[in-house]
């Protein structure tokens, strides 16, 4: 068996399937774009959803990548098993509509096999197949000559993908037997038959036959275009080339395990030969050891993909890691924030494929640093919680657990252990139904989402010209060359929805984030058609979404006419966009990346990855930012040139996950910014006029959405909006504040509401006038109960001097009054039962119908204040109280 390292098999894989004329493609991000049904990257394919499903032709019909992805299902295995990661690569070839099952087959065992590439002996590959796959069967034993006692047949549980919406099909699976060292019962190959887990038979490649689709309800039809879609674990590989028990002790783990015995100064060391000779304290050691290399690898990853700790989705992934692994490092003896330390030595494990990694180091270092602080700080809370459990309850219930693990981060392993140490048992078992039910709540959260749109064989074999002229012109004459409805192709049609393309359009197809044009149509009768939407074909034809006004027909030359306004704005709303971004770069900090835009005629919201808010007075200083650049009229310029000169000649940015072509295009202004991007954008900064940031929210995962709007116009409509909201809001208090000041005056207050209404409208004071009114509103709280305070105190005076009746030694006070309410009737009990010793009173407010009785301290041993409240007998009462008042209403 050949030795290589990590870095030569993967490369080896690229090389292989580039000789076989396979287009490379660049690892993207662990982020999806466009794909709310994945959280993250979870396989090759998943980054090439849009050539499978027919959205967009490929660059090639024949694609290979290794590809980052991350599988969280079950983080709880991970350090416990051999082989689960948190990230790994998944390696792959794909044919989209070109080879089929036959070459797929071939390739895979000239790769494996041949003396050129890996050279792996025949005798150690055994292979599956979905058992109706005949032609696989039969390609595998007649074409490749296997063995029969080298194949199985698997089932639909074993070998059929299938993920609900979208393409599917069998599965043939290639396995390498590592021999009897692994098989200590020396079960041989049944492992294989049976499905059964084990680590002699490590699967190295699975090969997707995709050829059905799913319509989501297990309905299942023929590809129009029939793919391919591999992958191959490449930890799994590394492992077998490099004959190591799990995957940890290859060259993609070691360096981090050694760095991390370094870290716990050697007192705990990494044993690999416990694999052989179990000692259940030295499996723990090696578990919190794996962890922590998986761990921080995927951490280090998914912050360079811009995924900030945070509490929801991505966000929380990370964090979550970042403080299992923490708590493996207590148990390694290491007591402070350490993870920050092994976030180099990935890097320089990793950089060889992934370069742009080196230049995130110091933002990694500092947020897992910080995250790692925070989480020491709850953690101490935790334990103080658990032990408040084990204390109190001497039992730890499932529901407990589960608050731990989610609010303070404890694994259900580290609850057991310390809970065990008190001898206190753990309710596992529930700990697990709920944290499966848990699971399976935020699985049907995102089950909607469409994971896969069908293919459309009329847009894949689409091939008809259509040349976007929309940079240049805004109305052209057009010829309708081809027409489709409903999935088919049409000749004409009258008064329905239809979807057209022309010879050339000047429409732009909603794209990087850019609303589509709409418009008009106009036949030869001056028939207005009205364009509603406009998106890219597979083969980047503009289709038009068209409300038919009357008949058209393939063949007919229309006035196509962009609406100018929308366009106009939308403009303004794309070059704002870039503008925003650099002046955010300019002012929080260059790691700050966009993660996704939207612009259309209304307005821009930017995404921007980073891990906290702008303050007040970092948005403002945004705001001049893009001002001065606006006054500089800088002149915009679009430049068509190599990635690699965009990147490193003008200094594009480029957003990690888009996929480019050859040429690309780039629009500058000036110095200040340059992206790379297909949109449509204004002569000149000066064009934008102005922008106002209208909002920031934060959307979890280190992603705050900036919202904003440009143009002289729509930031004077959207100011006077904020302003008079703001106004009328406070307007409430200011009334009240007028009624009352005439008892009590407060000049603080008055100056306050003149300085409200005095603000002038602009976009400095927008933040001013919300943060007074919200001052305001607090002031007056406290100025109001002050002044009702003084009023309650008036109203009570004038009661002050009531006389009481003096019968037996008793005093009597019966008073009927009508301008005090309960509350009022209340002080004035309490008032006049100080004034008086042994006093019975009755407080009546017909009005009101409230009634009140209190009864002296020395004389509720022989009168009862509740008694007599339930015996009035002059009218029906219902209340409550007890020897020494009650109080109700008069019913
Ligand atoms: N998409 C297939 C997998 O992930 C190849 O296993």
């Amino acid at each position: 068996m050949k030795k290589l390292s990590a870095n030569q098999i993967r490369k080896m894989w690229l090389d292989f399937f580039k000789s076989k004329n396979h287009y490379f493609l660049e690892p993207v991000s662990l982020v999806p774009v466009d794909d709310p049904s994945l959280l993250w990257i979870n396989s090759g394919v998943a980054t090439l959803k849009p050539y499978f499903d027919g959205r967009l032709n490929p660059p090639s019909p024949r694609l290979t990548n290794s590809q980052k992805s991350i599988r969280t299902n079950d983080i709880e295995n991970v350090g416990v098993t051999a082989r689960h990661q948190t990230m790994f690569e998944m390696l792959g070839n794909f044919s989209i509509g070109d080879y089929f099952k036959k070459e797929a087959i071939e390739f895979s065992w000239e790769l494996l096999t041949s003396k050129e590439w890996f050279d792996i002996d025949k005798e150690k590959l055994y292979i599956t197949v979905f058992e109706d796959d005949n032609d696989a069967y039969e390609i595998w034993t007649k074409t490749i000559g296997i063995a029969s006692n080298h194949i199985f047949k698997g089932t639909r549980d074993t070998n059929f993908w299938d993920v609900g919406q979208g393409p599917c099909g069998p599965n043939t699976e290639i396995f390498f037997d590592r021999g009897e060292v692994w098989d200590p019962k020396k079960i041989g190959p049944r492992l294989l038959e049976d499905d059964i887990e084990n680590d002699r038979y490590i699967e190295i490649w699975n090969i997707v036959f995709s050829q059905f689709n799913n319509d989501g309800n297990n309905n299942y039809s023929e590809l129009p275009r029939k793919n391919i879609d591999t992958g191959a674990g490449f930890e799994r590989l590394v492992s077998i080339f490099q004959d190591t028990p799990t995957n940890f002790e290859t060259d993609l783990f070691l360096p981090t395990i050694k760095a991390v015995e370094k870290l716990c100064d050697n007192s705990f060391k990494y044993s690999i030969e416990n694999y052989f000779k179990e000692n259940k304290e030295q499996t723990k050691i090696n578990t919190a050891f794996k962890v922590i290399a998986d761990h921080i690898r995927a951490v280090v990853f998914a912050i360079s993909d811009g995924v900030f700790p945070g509490n929801k989705d991505r966000g929380y992934i990370i964090r979550r890691l970042i403080r299992r692994s923490s708590v493996y490092g207590r148990k390694l003896g290491i007591n402070n924030a350490f993870l920050f330390k092994l976030v180099d030595i990935v890097i320089e494990t990793m950089k060889d494929f992934y370069p742009y990694i080196v230049e995130k180091a110091s933002t990694i270092r500092e947020v897992v640093e910080i995250e790692e602080n925070r989480f020491l700080q709850t953690l101490s809370k935790g334990y103080e919680h658990l032990e408040s459990i084990i204390n109190k309850e001497k039992i730890v219930s499932g529901k407990n657990a589960l608050l731990l693990f989610e609010s303070f981060g404890f694994p259900i392993e580290l609850t057991v252990e310390i809970a065990n140490d008190s001898n206190i048992k753990v309710e596992v078992e529930d700990f697990y139904n709920l944290f499966e039910q848990a699971k399976e709540v935020a699985r049907n959260a995102r089950k909607d989402d469409k994971a896969w749109n069908k293919q459309s064989a009329v847009l894949t074999s689409l091939k008809v010209e259509s040349e976007f002229i929309g940079y240049e012109v805004e109305e052209c004459n057009a010829k309708i060359n081809y027409m489709f409805a409903d999935d088919k192709e049409i000749m004409s049609a009258t008064d329905e929805i239809v979807f057209l393309t022309l010879d050339k359009t000047p429409f732009y197809a909603e794209k990087g984030g850019q609303a589509a044009d709409n418009g008009v149509l106009v036949d030869q009768n001056g028939n207005n058609h009205n364009v509603i939407d406009v998106q890219t074909g597979p083969n980047k034809q503009h289709i038009h979404k068209v409300k038919l006004n009357g008949t058209l027909n393939v063949g007919d030359v229309v006035e196509a006419k962009i609406n100018l306004d929308k366009r106009f704005y939308t403009m303004k709303n794309h070059s704002g966009t870039h503008i925003l971004q650099s002046a955010i770069r300019e002012i929080l900090d260059k790691s700050a990346l966009q993660s996704g835009s939207y612009n259309d005629e209304n307005g821009l919201r930017l995404d921007i990855s980073y891990n906290r808010l702008p303050s007040q007075e970092e948005i403002d200083q945004m705001h001049s930012v893009i001002e001065r650049v606006i006054k500089e009229a800088i002149p915009r310029e679009v430049i068509y040139c190599t990635l690699d000169e965009a990147l490193n000649v003008h200094n594009a940015l480029a957003i990690f996950t888009d996929k480019y072509g050859e040429l690309v295009r780039a629009i500058k202004f000036g110095e200040f910014s340059c992206e790379l991007c297909g949109g449509t954008h204004v002569l000149n900064t000066k064009d934008i006029e102005d922008l106002l940031i209208t909002n920031v929210e934060s959307k979890g995962s280190g992603v705050y959405r900036y919202h904003a709007v440009t143009s002289h116009k729509e930031v004077a409509a959207v100011l006077n909006e904020q302003f008079a909201k703001q106004k009328a809001e406070i307007r409430p208090t200011i009334d009240k504040f007028n009624e009352f000041k005439k008892y009590v005056e407060n000049k603080e207050i008055e100056k306050e509401i003149n300085e409200i209404n005095n603000l002038s409208i602009n976009k400095k004071n927008l933040a001013i006038i919300k943060i007074k009114v919200f001052n305001l509103k607090n002031k007056f709280k406290l100025y109001q109960k002050s002044v009702e305070d003084i009023l309650i105190a008036k109203k009570l005076d004038s009661y002050k001097n009531v006389e009481a009746k003096l019968v037996d030694g008793i005093n009597y006070i019966d008073l009927e009054l009508d301008d005090l309410e309960m509350k009022e009737m209340k002080a004035l009990s309490d008032e006049l039962q100080n004034k008086y010793e042994n006093l019975i009173l009755k407080l009546i407010n017909k009005t009101n119908k409230v009634y009140i009785v209190s009864v002296g301290q020395k004389l509720s041993d022989s009168y009862s204040a509740i008694d007599i409240f339930k015996s009035t007998k002059e009218f029906e009462v219902k209340g409550g109280g007890n020897k020494n008042f009650a109080q109700g209403k008069i019913v």
